[in-house]
């Protein structure tokens, strides 16, 4: 097993795993790099290496982590153990903190002050819908100015001009909550963009925790993330990244970017965002650019499944202890799913209640028996067939508390949560086992 500890590192370990796509052929930068890359997501087929981009000095990375399988890949484990991996790694006691080395191998390249202007980043146009380009798959890594824990987070940038760049930031995000907590909030603040990373670093920033998400990468790697002190910003920011964009975030000085493609698969309104401008970029020789494509699977196996799985299953388990949990990404981290042995009959809705609270986000959950794939939507689509009864089965709860970009929900993000019990009511009517067949190795039959 190939050992992780950069973006090179994963590539290599996806590309022997069959998970890798070379794309040799010429593509161009406007949408239809991510055209191939969401097809290959879609499809199953891997991450893409685009290694022929038409407006880009530099071959360009994207859908790391877009299925189990390449999860699974990325954090060392077998598909049937990322809840519990990630369930230990967010443990914070399990945390190992980051290590401070000298040297990077993004100190290789630099452009700083006037010359950033003939820096010219590869930065794709994903979507049609999109305003323009967006860098989507930077690591913002921030400090706290007043306790001097570091943070990493995303944040989509616009680009406004060859070194301004538009700079999303949600109403709760450390990041700015760090920057409010100064005598002068609006003043420069400064922050450090990562661009191709170690897929540990990228699954530890999609988590929302008080602590530095460092320390998460270090528990998935088991021994510290390397870092490195900013050239002209005092952040440590990892060590093995491609591509390194350090400069100030103006709070104040706010002008419209979007819209973009968002994790719930339409496009966002536009927003009225702090502006970020570059003061140096760094690289190592021969970078990799890396992209994550908006609106799709890595966008939602980052934000929304891999961290909340595991607290989801904690809440379900508090009522079962045998229950197991997935979120699909399909469902843009609004469904649940929850198996179970059923027992007694009104079990299913209580553990469906108990799912709806565990994350705000979570609106729709369907309780299925062990007979199901619950990662095979054609399962849950035969249990939701089969064995639903529609009045007795499923109940709502109205003016729910969901999250404000949920496209069923009000301004505020009000909505109807829904509980579906889709499991086997054997004492409604007996049909005894469900047909199934033995599994074989079609390979066997097929030469
Ligand atoms: C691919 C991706 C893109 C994201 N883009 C943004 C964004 O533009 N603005 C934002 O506020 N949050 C965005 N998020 C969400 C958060 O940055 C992220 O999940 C992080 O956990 C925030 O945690 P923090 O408050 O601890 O920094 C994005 C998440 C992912 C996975």
């Amino acid at each position: 097993m190939t050992e992780i500890r950069d973006l090179r590192s994963f590539i290599d370990a996806l590309e022997s795993d069959g998970l890798l796509a070379r794309i040799k052929r010429q593509v161009s930068i406007r949408h239809e790099l991510a055209d191939v890359g969401a097809a290959l997501a879609q499809s199953g087929a891997g991450a893409g290496l685009f290694e022929n981009v038409d407006g880009s000095p530099w071959p360009i990375f994207c859908g790391g982590v877009t299925s189990r399988r390449q999860t699974a890949v990325a954090l060392g484990c077998g598909p049937d153990e990322i809840i519990d991996v990630m369930e230990d790694v967010l443990e914070p006691a399990n945390g190992i903190s980051p290590v401070r080395v000298e040297n990077a191998a993004w100190h290789a390249n630099r452009v700083s002050g006037d010359d950033v202007v003939d820096a010219d980043l590869p930065i794709p146009i994903h979507s049609r819908g999109d305003g323009g380009a967006f860098i989507t798959g930077a690591v913002t890594v921030a400090k706290d100015p007043v306790s001097g824990r570091g943070n990493l987070g995303y944040n989509r940038m616009f680009k406004l001009g060859p070194t301004r760049f538009g700079f999303n930031v949600n109403e709760w995000r450390d990041v700015g909550t760090f920057w409010k907590s100064r005598n002068e909030p609006d003043s420069p603040f400064p922050v450090a963009l990562a661009i191709g990373l170690d897929p540990a670093v990228m699954i530890a920033a999609g988590v929302k925790t008080p602590v530095d998400e460092l320390f998460i990468a270090g528990a998935i790697r088991g021994t510290g993330t390397e870092v490195c002190r900013g050239t002209t910003v005092d952040i440590d920011i990892p060590a093995s990244a491609e591509i390194v964009i350090e400069g100030m975030l103006h709070p104040a000085n706010r002008e419209p970017e979007g819209p973009l493609a968002e994790f719930h698969g339409y496009h966002g309104e536009s927003w009225n965002s702090p502006t970020f401008e570059v003061k140096s970029i760094s690289w190592r020789d021969n970078p990799i650019y890396q992209t994550i494509i908006p609106g799709w699977y890595e966008h939602v196996y980052i934000g929304n499944v891999l961290p909340r799985e595991p607290l989801l299953r904690r809440f379900v388990r508090h009522l079962d202890p045998a229950a197991d949990v997935h979120i699909p990404p399909y469902g843009n981290g609004f469904l649940a799913v929850i198996q179970v042995d059923r027992d007694n009959p009104g079990g299913p809705k209580n553990l469906a209640m108990a799912a709806m609270a565990a994350h705000i986000n979570i609106r729709n959950v369907i309780v299925v028996d062990r007979d199901i794939d619950i990662y095979a939507p054609s399962e849950l689509h035969w249990a939701l067939t089969n064995r639903v009864h529609w009045d007795d089965d499923v109940f709502s709860i109205p003016y729910a508390q969901g999250h404000e970009m949920d496209p069923t929900a009000d301004q505020r993000g009000v909505s109807t949560k829904v509980g579906i019990d889709a499991t086997y009511k054997r004492e409604r009517r007996d049909y005894g086992e469900r047909v199934t067949y033995a599994p074989v190795d079609l390979a066997r039959y097929m030469t």
